[in-house]
C-alpha cells in the first residue's frame, strides 16, 4: 500500500518516521515544506498538493491542528478529496469535532472512497516507543484494510463505532486527562507550600498509586528547567479538546462539572501568559496563588 501523509508537525512527522521505519513507502505534503526536509532525507517522497498526494496514494492520513485545517486540505481546489482513487482510503487522524468529522465522511463516501476516524492518545513518547493508541470510527471492513497501517503507528488499535464515535471517545479521554494533570498540579502546589521540595514530592507521586501513564510523562516536566525543552501540548491546543469535549457534552445534555472547572484553570494559565508552555504549567499558576514565587 502506498501511503500519503498530510500534516507534518509534532504528531504527523513523528508517526511518518515509523512509517518509513517498517518499511512503507509514504509520500508527504506539508503547509510548510520547511518541516518535511528530515523525512525527505530520510525517504519520504514529497507531493506539491494534498491533491497529486492522493492521486498516488492507496490510504491518505492526515494529522492536523483542527477542523478547519482538514477541511482546507480535504475540500480545498487542490485537496486530498479531488485526488482519491476508487476504493482508496483517507483516515483523519487529528483531534476535531466529531460533527465537522462526519459531514466530511459523508463528502468522502460521495466522491467514491471511503473515511476513518483515527484519534490518538499519547505523546510524542508514546508514540516514539511504537505504544500510540489509535481509536477507529468507520465501517468496520475498511477498518481491517487499513488496519496493518496503523499497526505500523501504533501498538493498541481500537474500533469504536461508526464515523466519529473515535473522536467522541477520544475527547472522552482527554476531559479526564486535563482533570487528572490539574489535580496532580494542585497537589504538587500543596506539597510546596507545606516545605516539601518539589523533586522530592514529584518522586513520591511517581511512586504511588496515582501515577498514570500521563502524569509519568509530564509530571518530570514542572521540575526547574525542563518546562522550556518539552512541550507535549501546549495550552491553546489542549484547551481546543477541552472546548469540543464539553460543547458535546452540553449537546448531549451529559453533566461534565470536573471537566468544566478544568477548563477554567486552563484559561488561568493562558491569561497568566504561559500558552506556549506544555499545559502542565498550570502548576505555576497554582504556585503563584498560593503566594509561591
Ligand atoms: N501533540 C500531542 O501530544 C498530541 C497528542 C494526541 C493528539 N494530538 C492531536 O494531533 C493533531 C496535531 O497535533 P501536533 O501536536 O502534531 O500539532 P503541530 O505540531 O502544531 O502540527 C500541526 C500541523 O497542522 C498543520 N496545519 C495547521 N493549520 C493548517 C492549515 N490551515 N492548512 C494546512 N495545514 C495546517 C501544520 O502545518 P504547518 O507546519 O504549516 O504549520 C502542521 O503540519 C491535533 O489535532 C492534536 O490535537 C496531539
Amino acid at each position: 500500500m502506498n501511503i500519503g501523509f498530510v500534516g507534518l508537525g509534532a504528531m504527523g512527522a513523528g508517526i511518518v518516521r515509523r512509517l518509513l521505519a517498517a518499511g512503507r513507502p509514504v509520500t508527504g505534503w506539508n503547509r510548510t515544506k520547511a518541516k518535511a526536509e528530515p523525512l525527505l532525507a530520510a525517504g519520504m517522497e514529497w507531493a506539491d498538493s494534498p491533491r497529486e498526494l492522493a492521486s498516488v496514494s492507496d490510504v491518505v492520513c492526515t494529522m492536523l491542528t483542527d477542523a478547519a485545517a482538514v477541511e482546507a486540505v480535504v475540500l480545498g481546489d487542490e485537496g486530498i478529496l479531488s485526488g482519491l482513487g476508487p476504493g482508496s482510503f483517507y483516515v483523519d487522524m487529528s483531534t476535531i469535532s466529531p460533527e465537522r468529522s462526519r459531514a466530511l465522511a459523508e463528502a468522502v463516501s460521495a466522491a467514491g472512497s471511503t473515511m476513518l476516524d483515527a484519534p490518538v492518545s499519547g505523546s510524542m513518547a508514546t508514540l516514539e516507543r511504537g505504544e500510540l493508541s489509535i481509536m477507529v470510527g468507520g465501517d468496520g471492513s475498511s477498518f481491517e484494510k487499513v488496519r496493518p497501517v496503523l499497526l505500523d503507528m501504533g501498538s493498541k488499535i481500537t474500533h469504536v463505532g461508526e464515523n466519529g464515535q473515535a473522536l467522541v471517545l477520544k475527547l472522552a479521554i482527554n476531559l479526564s486527562l486535563v482533570v487528572q494533570i490539574i489535580s496532580f498540579c494542585e497537589s504538587i502546589a500543596f506539597a510546596e507550600k507545606s516545605g516539601i521540595a518539589r523533586e522530592t514530592a514529584v518522586d513520591a507521586v511517581l511512586k504511588s498509586v496515582i501515577a498514570s501513564p500521563v502524569v509519568a510523562y509530564r509530571a518530570p516536566l514542572i521540575l526547574e528547567g525542563n518546562m522550556d525543552e518539552a512541550v507535549f501540548a501546549d495550552v491553546e491546543l489542549q484547551q481546543k479538546d477541552q472546548l469540543l469535549g464539553l460543547a458535546l457534552a452540553r449537546e448531549l445534555e451529559s453533566p461534565m462539572p470536573l471537566a468544566a472547572l478544568a477548563n477554567e484553570w486552563l484559561t488561568a494559565t493562558r491569561a497568566a501568559g504561559l500558552n506556549d508552555r506544555d499545559f502542565v504549567a498550570v502548576h505555576q499558576v497554582f504556585r503563584a496563588l498560593g503566594g509561591m514565587k
